[in-house]
């Protein structure tokens, strides 16, 4: 417990598109039972201001923070906000993503640029506005959500988001040791197989149209006979995002169940 006490987080995404609890929802959830002061940012307002009401109502500490982190004044409002509503800003936590599907044929160049704009230049634009602030600090770490995708092919045609995933881990690589002699530190966590609202969302079409049966798939794709859960993802978020990991830098850490070193044959 309290692994984030006198901490303070911003995290992106932190609402969740549909019913339920997202990646970043949870993540939100478990910096804040740890400690930390949250800034909830999403370009959703009022999903997160339900992320924020349901850490109050754990008696933690949020504020709901409206942008959209493709754009530079935006993420440059965030920070600001943060410093504003609590004095500092420790652990920047990247996860929005958006994912759709196609080949380079069929996949169009406006949708490249969003997605890139969205999963990518995002953590840039946050990091290009935390970073001063974390160096005067001398402190400050980094999580940046990435994919199994960024680093394997799956069975579907990923173009753009798998590329999109990839870039995060170069640039979360670069980040790492061009700070890591200021006490800032910066990794990926590498989410699998989860069943959240993301995915019910946008990957239904993909497994056949059937929403369980998506779901029974998914359990059965997993070496553990089960896909995770946003807890899980949170979890392993909160040791990079705390002290904990104080000495672990640039690291790619798969939340995958293991899915990651299987082969198919
Ligand atoms: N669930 C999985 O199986 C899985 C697998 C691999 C990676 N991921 C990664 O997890 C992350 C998403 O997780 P989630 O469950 O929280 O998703 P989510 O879609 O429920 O929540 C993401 C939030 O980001 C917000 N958002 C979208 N575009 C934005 C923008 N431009 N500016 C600010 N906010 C914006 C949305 O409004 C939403 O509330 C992504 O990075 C995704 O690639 C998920």
């Amino acid at each position: 417990m309290n692994r984030l006490e006198a901490k303070t987080a911003v995290v992106t995404g932190a609402g969740t598109q549909g019913a339920g609890i997202g990646n970043g929802k949870a993540c939100a959830i478990v910096y804040a039972r740890e400690g930390a002061k949250v800034l909830a940012v999403d370009i959703d307002f009022e999903a997160a201001q339900e992320t924020a009401r349901l850490i109050r109502s754990e008696g933690g500490v949020c504020e709901a923070f409206a942008a959209d982190v493709s754009k530079s004044a935006d993420c440059q409002n965030a920070i600001e906000a943060c410093v504003e509503k609590f004095g500092r800003v420790d652990v920047l936590h990247n996860n929005v993503g958006i994912t759709n599907s196609g080949n380079p044929v069929e996949y169009g160049e406006d949708d490249w640029d969003r997605m890139m704009n969205i999963n990518v230049k995002s953590m840039f634009l946050t990091a290009k506005h935390a970073l001063p602030y974390m160096e005067r600090q001398g402190s400050g770490s980094i999580v940046n959500i990435g994919s199994i995708n960024g680093v394997r092919a799956i069975p579907f045609p990923k173009t753009a988001y798998a590329a999109s995933k990839a870039a995060v881990i170069g640039l979360s690589r670069e980040i790492a040791i061009q700070y890591a002699a200021k006490g800032i530190r910066c990794n990926v966590v590498l989410v699998g197989l989860v069943r959240t609202p993301i995915v019910e969302n946008n990957n239904v079409k993909l497994y056949g149209g059937n929403i369980e049966e998506m779901w029974r798939m998914r359990d059965r794709m997993s070496p553990t006979g089960k896909q995770g859960e946003a807890w899980d993802v949170a979890h392993a978020c909160l040791f990079l995002a705390s002290d904990d990991s104080k000495y672990v830098n640039g690291v790619v850490l798969p939340v995958d169940g293991g899915l990651i070193n299987m082969v198919k044959l």
